[in-house]
Formats: structure tokens, C-alpha cells, sequence
């Protein structure tokens, strides 16, 4: 793999050490497929200073203009924020960030929430356990393939019982459509991810972006790139990425990161791991080593489901 630390077009990765601006100005206009990125939420984490909130999303308004320019018109930019807290006053960052969406001309295709089971106890209201994905595309002819995204229907064998489809599958035996709603745990210090990074992405979320909503050696560009989460994502389904990070200590953790994946010794959650089920705890898949050569995209795990024509017979 070929490791750029600046825009290279012929690179594999670019990690940018700097700031994001800097970076999206040495990128082609149209030529990223995915832009997709959490932003700091302004909220006085250790690697940002609290701006009050007019500045900031002025300054969100700012990287978002600059993406537009270079994402490609089948693309699309998922935006990954939660809550900036004032006062003990909650306000949902993804209702401030929408208007400058929608002001460039950005289509919202879906606001996914991301649901997970671990956080703060909160004791003056319901503690919070989601996030949101605002998913926005730039035209309305956009790259978008369920197939690798399935996940296994809850009655795999549930078949029409009349009708000129009788006793065969009433679902599509690839599996379902994974929803808006994805329950994935986030990183917190238990799970194999976990690095210094306070916030990173758990790279099952972002798997399920990539697979689809690009395709193969498409450019994937995280301009908060952190540990390079959503740049592992990208890599290990055959896309070339694009990050930058402003704290020198995190751009080396990607490094690493990447550097481990391409030795074959980067662990990771499974995308096909079921949430933690108590009554079920002897079962859990563990966590998978990948490697860069061997591209698994998600419906190759379940092999139930692969032994059947697209009809919904068994082979
Ligand atoms: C919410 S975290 C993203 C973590 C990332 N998703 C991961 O998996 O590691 C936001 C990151 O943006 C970085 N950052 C803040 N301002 C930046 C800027 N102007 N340019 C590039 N990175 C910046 C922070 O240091 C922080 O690591």
C-alpha cells in the first residue's frame, strides 16, 4: 500500500498531519466518492477548544463548503454528531448542522441513529444512548448497493403460503435491509478497537458506509480522521483513503493501525457480531484478524444465506 502524507492521486492512503482545510485544498474538485467524518462536537474533549456555538458551526459551515467542492456528484457525505451540552441544556447538533446542508443543495437520505448500550449515567434525565448519521448525497443519481449490506432476516424460512409465489421465500434470502436504526457498540474500553482516542468510530459502523455507497477503489475522505477508524473501513473493502488530524499522537495510532492491518495482525469487531446477549454469552463470534488482500464483503459471512438462488431456493 502506498502511504501518502499528502494528496497523491496515486497513493492508497493519505494521512494528512494538519488541519482538514489544508488537506481538502490539495484534493481535485469531484473526485471523492464518500466524504464521511465526526466532527469534534465542541464539548471540551482534550483535542478541541470550546468555541461558542455560532463560531462553530461557522467553522462546520466552512469544511462542509470545501467538501462539497470535492466530493464527486454520485457521492455522498454522512455527517456523525451527537449533543453539544450547555447548561445541562442538551441541543442535538445534527438540527443546527441540517440548514447548511440544505443550503448547498444536499439531498438527506437518511438520519440514521446509532443506537449503543453504554455511556454516562445521567441522573437529572434519561441517559443518553444514541448518536445520529445524517446521510446526504449531492445529486439524486447516487452510488447505493444494499447487497452487501444485508443483515440476516428474522424468519429466514418464512415462505408466501398463497398466491402464484406460494412456498417460496417471502423474504429476500440475501437478507434484509439493516434499517435506520443500527445498534453497534461504541468503543469504550472493553472492546478489541479501543485506543487512547476518546471517541473513535467502532469500523463495523462505518463498513456498512462504505459497502454502500462506493465501490471498489473508489477515495473515502475522513477530514477528522482521529485513529483512522473510518480509514480502516475503507482499506479493508479495497477503497483508497484520504484523512487528517490536527494531534500528531493520533496520526501515529493510525499509522500503526494501518501498518497492522497490512501485516494481517489488525483485530476488529465483526460486522456479523449480535449485540452482547447475556442468555446467549457462550455463543458470541470473536473478533476478527484481517488482512488487506482477502476484500470479505458482509454477505459472504453468512453462509446460510449464500446457499440459495436469488429465487430464494435452496441450491
Ligand atoms: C470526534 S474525533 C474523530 C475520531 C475518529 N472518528 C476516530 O475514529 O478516531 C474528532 C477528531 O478531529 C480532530 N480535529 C479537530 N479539529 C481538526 C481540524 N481542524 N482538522 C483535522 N482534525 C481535527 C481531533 O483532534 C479529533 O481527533
Amino acid at each position: 500500500m502506498r502511504i501518502a502524507d499528502r494528496f497523491d492521486p496515486n497513493a492508497d492512503i493519505v494521512l494528512y498531519e494538519g488541519d482538514c482545510l489544508d488537506l481538502i485544498a490539495q484534493i481535485p474538485e469531484n473526485s471523492i466518492r464518500l466524504i464521511v467524518t465526526s466532527p469534534p462536537y465542541n464539548i471540551g474533549k482534550p483535542y478541541e477548544t470550546r468555541l461558542n456555538l455560532n463560531e462553530y458551526i461557522s467553522q462546520q459551515e466552512r469544511i462542509i463548503k470545501q467538501c462539497t467542492r470535492v466530493l464527486s456528484d454520485e457521492g455522498s457525505i454522512c455527517w456523525q454528531v451527537g449533543n453539544y451540552v450547555s447548561n445541562s441544556e442538551i441541543i442535538p447538533l445534527d438540527i443546527l448542522l441540517y440548514p447548511i446542508f440544505s443550503s448547498l443543495g444536499y439531498h438527506l437520505r437518511n438520519r440514521i441513529v446509532w443506537y449503543f448500550g453504554h455511556g454516562l449515567h445521567a441522573s437529572k434525565r434519561f441517559s443518553g444512548r444514541y448518536e445520529v448519521v445524517l446521510w446526504f448525497t449531492k445529486t439524486n443519481k447516487y452510488i447505493f448497493n444494499l447487497d452487501p449490506i444485508r443483515i440476516p432476516q428474522k424468519y429466514p424460512n418464512k415462505r408466501h403460503f398463497k398466491g402464484p409465489n406460494k412456498g417460496k421465500l417471502s423474504g429476500n434470502p440475501l437478507g434484509k435491509n439493516p434499517s435506520d436504526i443500527w445498534s453497534i457498540p461504541n468503543v469504550k474500553s472493553n472492546h478489541v478497537e479501543k485506543t487512547i482516542h476518546p471517541c473513535q468510530f467502532p469500523v463495523e459502523l462505518i463498513e456498512r458506509l462504505v459497502l454502500s455507497m462506493t465501490e471498489e477503489r473508489d477515495w473515502v475522505l475522513d477530514p477528522f480522521m482521529g485513529v483512522g477508524s473510518a480509514l480502516i473501513a475503507a482499506i479493508i473493502h479495497g477503497r483508497k483513503a484520504i484523512g487528517a488530524e490536527i494531534m500528531p499522537e493520533y496520526v501515529a495510532i493510525a499509522k500503526d493501525r494501518i501498518d497492522l492491518a497490512e501485516k494481517g495482525n489488525l483485530r476488529i469487531r465483526p460486522m456479523e457480531r449480535p449485540v452482547y446477549d447475556p442468555e446467549n454469552s457462550g455463543k458470541s463470534i470473536p473478533p476478527k484478524t484481517i488482512t488487506l488482500e482477502n476484500k470479505e464483503i458482509q454477505f459472504s459471512f453468512f453462509d446460510n444465506t449464500l446457499n440459495h438462488s436469488s429465487s430464494g431456493e435452496k441450491l
